[in-house]
């Protein structure tokens, strides 16, 4: 049986197992991380690490839906979430209920999440009200990296913490089913998650959180690059990959692949 919003929204507070979140784009990827997780995320960052693109802002509708969909349909355990991209639901309530009831028609996704704090509270309750269940996102929102001037931890001062607890209690209260809080302090992580009555999701947020999740490639060592603090790499995929590439190459150019074991041979006549 998929896990249901009701599932999701039973891992609430320190007594309970937290929730295991990755994200994931690929149908093949989702059937490997699905018997392990709670919820998948079909994040937006689907962008910069599928497509190399430069944030996340490149995502667009047709995307979203398309991953979303191959995610939904290789998988039977973990929900699904489906991320808004920039622009398909900042402009209006309307548009995000447009553009929210496509994911949830074309997807099978079993839910929605969008970045935003108090000023998205209006569109989360038009959301909610209408069958579309909605996880929050807020503390850094890669969406407003132009506005945040970069990819920084936020609310590390008393008035950012303020405006970010702020935020989530907005969403809250306008009826998301749980929320993800991404990039602060260890303390405040402790605060929206104490404050809260529903699951907090950690993504640099401490330990403190009622789930984590990361980027799957991230955190199997597959990204290449400078990675964020909040990243731990729990395999080096990256060499295993090039090894076994490294490995075939050799095989072709010294004609040892294929040897017989992988090649037909013609039907013997009777
Ligand atoms: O798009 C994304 O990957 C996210 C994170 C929370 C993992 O939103």
């Amino acid at each position: 049986m998929r896990k249901t919003i009701k599932d999701i929204a039973s891992h609430k507070g320190s007594h309970t197992v937290p929730l295991v979140c990755l994200t994931a784009y690929t149908a093949p990827m989702a059937r490997l991380l699905d018997p392990h997780c709670d919820l998948l995320l079909v994040g937006d960052s689907v962008a910069m690490v599928v497509y190399g693109e430069p944030s996340t802002l490149q995502a667009d509708m047709e995307m979203m839906i398309r991953h979303g969909r191959a995610v939904a349909n290789a998988t039977q355990n973990a929900l699904i979430a489906v991320d808004m991209p920039f622009g398909s639901y900042q402009g209006s309530r309307e548009q995000a209920f447009e553009n929210a009831a496509r994911f949830m028609r074309e997807t099978n996704c079993g839910c929605v999440k969008l970045e935003g704090g108090a000023e998205m509270a209006e569109t989360v309750l038009y959301l909610t009200q209408r069958g579309i269940p909605v996880c929050g996102h807020v503390g850094l929102q890669p969406q407003s990296v132009n506005t945040m001037g970069g990819f920084k931890a936020q609310g590390r001062d008393e008035p950012g913490a303020q405006k970010i607890l702020n935020d989530a209690k907005a969403i809250e209260a306008a009826g998301a089913f749980c929320i993800v809080l991404e990039g602060v302090a260890e303390t405040l992580g402790v605060q929206v998650t104490n404050a809260l009555s529903i699951p907090v999701i950690g993504i640099g947020a401490s330990a403190a959180c009622d789930g984590q999740i990361l980027v799957a490639e991230d955190m199997l060592g597959i990204t290449q690059g400078k990675k964020p603090k909040f990243v731990k790499e729990y395999a080096d995929t990256a060499s295993l990959m090039e090894s076994a590439v490294k490995q075939y190459a050799d095989d072709v150019r010294a004609r040892r692949f294929p040897d017989t074991a992988f090649t037909y041979q013609a039907l013997k006549q009777a």
